[in-house]
């Protein structure tokens, strides 16, 4: 009896509301959504209970009044747009992290039109299984994991794509995201294909071990397999984010080696995939170099030479590569290198350089001569035009003379 006249009470009130709806903008296609969600809220105030019913209800209608889209209203949106069903008709706001166990179904809504998806990338390679399907309505998009399991741990992401007259903006910067983990006792960490993973460490570049864990309350800590010791974890050279894995902040050579994580939950242990770390001396910069020839214009027959230096951090390689007008004709690159550490405004540096020889030179070898010096962080190109001049009369004066 009670329930019954709640649902008559909702009814009401929804009915008042949706009276006001139609003043405010009477197109069809409200009107429709309108009966489509009461039809939904009479199946739901009958199952849920009566209160949270009644809390619901307002809150629904107030967003059906802001619906119609004006650029005021799009403004005033709710920062978050990301809801999942927790029961038949019950939607809830995804918090920023959300644990579920492996094996549940996950179902996201997001609201709004030409809804776009991020999840974790395990999911893309999915095909076979089919376990990820989405679906797109008018006004929202629905995400549904069944048989979950662990390795579908992640972020997941929505955001919607906008157009107005013809201007299109994808508003993945106004994106609502939540992080989601799917325990299960059995893989405490999200599981990777490879047994071990290769992990370049550079100078000045923090490094992430991406052993992921499946559930936020593992307890992780980091391990050196040779010599076989726990690596301290103090926050500052090296942290650890549970929606992550460890970073290393800083690294050094001292940090090389094979480490794993091992993560603890209720006293069961596991090890994560192998990381095999190498340390790589990385520039702080792409090179600077000057290039300078030793003459500015040549005669035919003379020879020259073409000197590209830089200075930079020791133990970092340059390679230099020509490009030179007499290339086309087959002119082969004669060229000398040489490294050398020099000290330069108080510091240490090394400075490279490669010498092009033209060695009797001939009208094709008239023009640009460019030298690109290239390191780890990318390559710089300086160039220097070399002429050739025009034949003298001097010898044709000794011949007649
Ligand atoms: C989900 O698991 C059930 C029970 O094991 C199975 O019958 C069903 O086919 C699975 N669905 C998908 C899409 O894998
Ligand atoms: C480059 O050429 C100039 C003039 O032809 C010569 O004096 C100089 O020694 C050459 N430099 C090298 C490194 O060979």
């Amino acid at each position: 009896m009670n329930s019954k006249g709640l649902v008559v009470l909702s009814f009401c009130l929804l009915l008042i509301v949706w009276a006001e709806c139609q003043k405010e903008k009477p197109s069809k296609a409200t009107e429709k959504k309108v009966m489509k969600a009461m039809k939904g809220r009479e199946t739901k105030v009958s199952k849920a209970t009566g209160k949270k019913a009644q809390q619901e209800a307002p809150k629904f209608l107030k967003k059906g009044q802001a619906k119609p889209t004006t650029a005021a209203s799009r403004q005033q949106q709710p920062p978050f747009i990301l809801t999942r069903a927790v029961a038949r008709g019950q939607f809830q706001k995804v918090p920023d992290t959300l644990v579920l166990r492996a094996g549940d179904t996950l179902d996201l809504r997001c609201k709004g039109r030409a809804i776009k998806w991020r999840y974790p990338p395990y999911l893309e390679d999915d095909e076979v299984e089919r376990r990820l399907r989405i679906k797109r309505f008018e006004r929202h998009s629905q995400l549904i994991v069944v048989n979950s399991t662990a390795a579908d741990t992640g972020e997941y992401s929505c955001w919607s794509f906008q157009c107005h007259d013809s201007e299109c903006h994808d508003g993945e910067d106004k994106l609502s995201k939540a992080f989601i983990f799917f325990t299960d006792p059995q893989e405490l960490f999200v599981p990777t294909e490879d047994y071990y993973e290769v992990i370049q460490l550079r100078t000045n570049h923090p490094t992430l071990l991406p052993c992921q864990v499946t559930n936020p309350v593992a307890k992780v800590t980091l391990h050196r397999e040779f010599p076989p010791e726990k690596v301290p974890v103090d926050g500052i050279d090296i942290s650890y984010d549970v929606k992550r894995g460890f970073m290393i902040h800083r690294p050094r050579p001292s940090h090389a080696g094979s480490l794993f994580c091992m993560a603890n939950v209720d006293g069961v242990r596991q090890i994560s995939t192998k990381y095999m770390l190498i340390y790589v001396n990385y520039p702080s910069s792409v090179p600077k170099p000057t290039i300078q020839s030793s003459v500015a214009s040549f005669r035919v027959g003379e020879n020259f030479n073409v000197t590209c230096t830089a200075f930079g951090e020791p133990e970092i390689a340059i390679d230099f590569t020509w490009e030179y007008p007499g290339q086309q004709m087959g002119r082969p690159p004669y060229v000398r290198e040489r490294t050398d550490l020099v000290r330069r405004s108080g510091q240490v540096q090394q400075e490279s350089e490669s010498i092009l020889y033209i060695d009797e030179a001939r009208a094709v070898d008239d023009g640009l001569y460019s030298c690109i010096a290239e390191n780890l962080q990318g390559t710089t190109t300086v160039s220097t035009r070399i002429r050739l001049l025009p034949a003298t009369l001097a010898p044709k004066k000794a011949k007649s003379g």
